[in-house]
């Protein structure tokens, strides 16, 4: 698959993901085989109006390449304008949140609501695209409701106006995360056009990944599986060279990550603030674990980071006791 000038065969990519895929995380996935990487997404009103908190989103770093900024918005003008202010950031392409579910941003028809008029959604790549120069690319689903699946449309209409890549979160707008990823709906986009195609939507297996690939797709993105397992990425590519599994990742490192992840959370946010919103990811890096619902519960009084650095090293070293109990 190419992507402007970057090759690559059958890319793993990490999801974007709001609060989730800042610099800590998206360099975490990437150590562990990510192929590419994405901002959160960035509403293209507030980047338009250099909104400093919209600004911090889009920053990138060398070490991440190829990562690509992720925008949103169906205003023509500040979408045009959000693209060049991000191409002033540098990613190696710009992705369009054609897809979000969330009801104020569909609502309104941004997001997935772009699913609801295939007119505006080409008026929306097209805005993005007169303001960048750098590849463009589209991450949806399959349309509003299952009585309105557009996807073929879309994929025929993107490829028509250069669209680089496009991924489908194999879901409809009205599903959110209900049911299951209709992944049978990749081979028959793949039969209608011939942009290169990301498969997502409960990919959390290198059996998944392998799947995804063999009904045609270029590449998997993960989202979810990656939160609870940053492994992923290497587990299946591992999978997919040899047929075997790689041990999964042990207690110990995942609390090492756990503490890791914690302190370059932190350290690009305002202290106290940092540390309340780390406890999110606390019951991915635990889930699983003997005793760790306790442990978890304890690490919600904490503020700064050395006691809960100190409460996981303290766990750590009680586990073999806990796991033979
Ligand atoms: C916490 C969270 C935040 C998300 N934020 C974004 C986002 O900023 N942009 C986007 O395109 N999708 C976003 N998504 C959707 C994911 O990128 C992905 O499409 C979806 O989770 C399905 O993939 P999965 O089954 O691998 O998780 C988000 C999902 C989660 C769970």
């Amino acid at each position: 698959m190419k992507i402007g000038t970057i090759e690559l065969e059958h890319p793993l990519a990490l999801a974007p993901m709001e609060d989730v895929t800042d610099i800590p995380f998206r360099r975490i996935c990437k150590e562990r085989g990510a192929d590419l990487v994405y901002t959160e997404f960035t509403n293209c009103e507030a980047l338009a109006r250099n909104v400093k908190r919209s600004l911090e989103k889009i920053r990138i770093e060398e070490d991440e390449r190829p990562v690509g900024i992720q925008l949103y918005g169906s205003n023509g003008d500040s979408l045009e304008r959000a693209a060049a202010i991000a191409e002033e950031y540098a990613p190696d392409f710009i992705d369009i949140n054609c897809g979000c579910w969330v009801k104020k941003i569909a609502n309104r028809g941004d997001g997935a609501g772009l699913l609801r008029d295939l007119k505006k959604f080409e008026s929306v790549v097209q805005s993005v695209m007169r303001g960048t120069s750098l590849p463009v690319t589209v991450k949806t689903r399959l349309g509003w409701d299952e009585d309105s699946i557009v996807i073929l449309d879309v994929a025929r209409m993107l490829e028509a106006n250069g669209v680089q890549a496009l991924t489908v979160h194999c879901r409809t707008r009205k599903q959110g995360y209900s049911g299951e990823a209709d992944w049978s709906w990749l081979p028959r986009i793949k039969e209608v056009s011939g942009i290169p195609l990301f498969a997502n939507g409960d990919i959390a297996t290198p059996e998944d990944v392998k799947a995804v690939l063999d009904l045609g797709c270029d590449g998997a993105m993960i989202g979810r599986g990656a939160l609870q397992n940053p492994w992923i990425f290497e587990q299946a590519k591992h999978y997919l060279a040899t047929g075997e599994h790689l041990a999964p990742a042990s207690m110990e490192e995942r609390i090492e990550l756990c503490i890791r992840h914690l302190k370059d959370y932190v350290a690009i946010r305002d202290g106290g603030r940092g540390v309340f919103a780390f406890r999110k990811f606390y019951i991915h890096y635990l889930r699983g674990m003997p005793g760790s619902t306790k442990v978890r519960v304890s690490l919600m009084e904490f503020t700064e980071i050395p006691p809960i650095e100190e409460r996981l090293r303290a766990y750590l070293s009680d586990l073999p006791e806990l796991i033979e109990v």
